[in-house]
């Protein structure tokens, strides 16, 4: 394994004032986001779509790297170059979601486990030959009744960490992705006590598999307010408890946290990643984002299926908040 270069590419990502594009919506996720603006979900619509985002003029002064998809990873662009190309020429690093998705897991009526662990390697060596330099799992924690249970966050930690040994082994970063989830009517307590343990439970597995912590990035939800929780956190709060709980539980080798935007609204979103920012400067980490709706629900709508230059600009501005929110300077 070649740590130095591992460690290069974690820290490329997350240089001061940049952070990551998730474009790698799954097939029935891309469709609903183009239901919702009333374009159909072809091969073709999708790879304009994303096309214009990875050729929005200028935005790799704030986005280093940018998920892909599978079917992204084998596409050419419209120029007919391949989309990975588009993006390194463009001075992005490519990315890929290797994981298969959250599966029942069994014996733990409505959790889930994240599956993708059979022929892992063989893709992730796959995926390196066409060009990416990262990777990207996602195990998603519900909040409710009783759970999550400790067989839920020990099995999704358990797997994220045989992912990540496969991904170091092949050459790519692996982001480790343990999202809990912000529905339901759980109070901020609640979500700090949950994300501390899923990141506890993450790290002590990382160290089972002998991952090695400077070559990886994480990927948490905020510490925040459920969705239906009659008392909403404020900024501040969010900003101040999902510090704490970070530093309680994310070991100091890691090079970056980059924070998933998980249904909060762009403006939101924004604003509590600059206000971490602002309000903390001693931190082992830099924090950054890796944000998928947040970033795209702006641009998908400006471009409507057809207006690239709209969907372009819309995609700069939401860019550059998010990149001064790294450098706490978003006004
Ligand atoms: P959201 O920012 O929309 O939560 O997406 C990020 C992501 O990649 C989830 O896996």
């Amino acid at each position: 394994m070649n740590v130095d270069s591992l460690n290069d590419i974690a820290s490329a990502i997350v240089s001061p004032g940049k952070g990551i594009l998730a474009a790698d919506e799954s097939s029935p996720t891309i469709k609903k986001r183009f239901d919702s603006i009333g374009v159909d979900s072809t091969e073709e619509n999708r790879k304009n779509y994303r096309n214009m985002l990875f050729t929005t003029e200028g935005v790799n002064k704030y986005i280093s790297g940018v998920i892909l998809f599978d079917e992204t990873i084998r596409q050419q662009s419209p120029s007919g170059l391949p989309m990975v190309e588009v993006l390194t020429k463009a001075g992005m690093i490519p990315g890929i979601k290797v994981d298969k998705g959250a599966k029942a897991l069994a014996n733990a009526s409505s959790e889930t486990v994240t599956e993708g662990l059979d022929g892992l390697r063989e893709r992730c060596q796959e995926y390196v030959s066409l060009g990416a330099k990262f990777a990207k799992w996602r195990a998603v924690i519900k909040i409710g009744p009783n759970i999550p249970s400790d067989l839920c966050l020990a099995t999704n930690a358990h797997a994220l960490a045989r992912y990540a040994a496969l991904c170091q082994e092949t050459g790519l970063v692996p982001i480790v992705e343990p999202e809990v989830l912000m529905d339901g009517p759980h109070d901020i307590d609640q979500c700090e006590l949950v994300t501390e343990n899923a990141l506890k439970a993450l790290y002590h597995e990382l160290h089972q598999q002998r991952v090695v912590l400077e070559g990886t990035l994480l990927k948490p939800n905020m510490v925040i307010s459920g969705t239906e929780c009659p008392q909403q956190a404020n900024v501040e709060e969010v900003a101040q408890r999902t510090v704490a709980c970070l530093k309680r539980s994310v070991p100091a080798a890691v090079p970056g946290i980059v924070f998933l935007s998980g249904g909060q609204s762009d403006d939101v979103a924004t604003l509590h990643l600059n206000s971490m920012n602002t309000n903390t400067n001693d931190l082992p980490w830099k924090l950054s984002f890796s944000y998928g709706r947040a970033l795209q629900a702006a641009p998908l709508k400006a471009w409507a299926g057809s207006n690239i230059e709209k969907g372009k600009e819309a995609f700069m501005m939401r860019a550059k908040a998010n990149g001064e929110a790294c450098l706490g300077k978003f006004k």
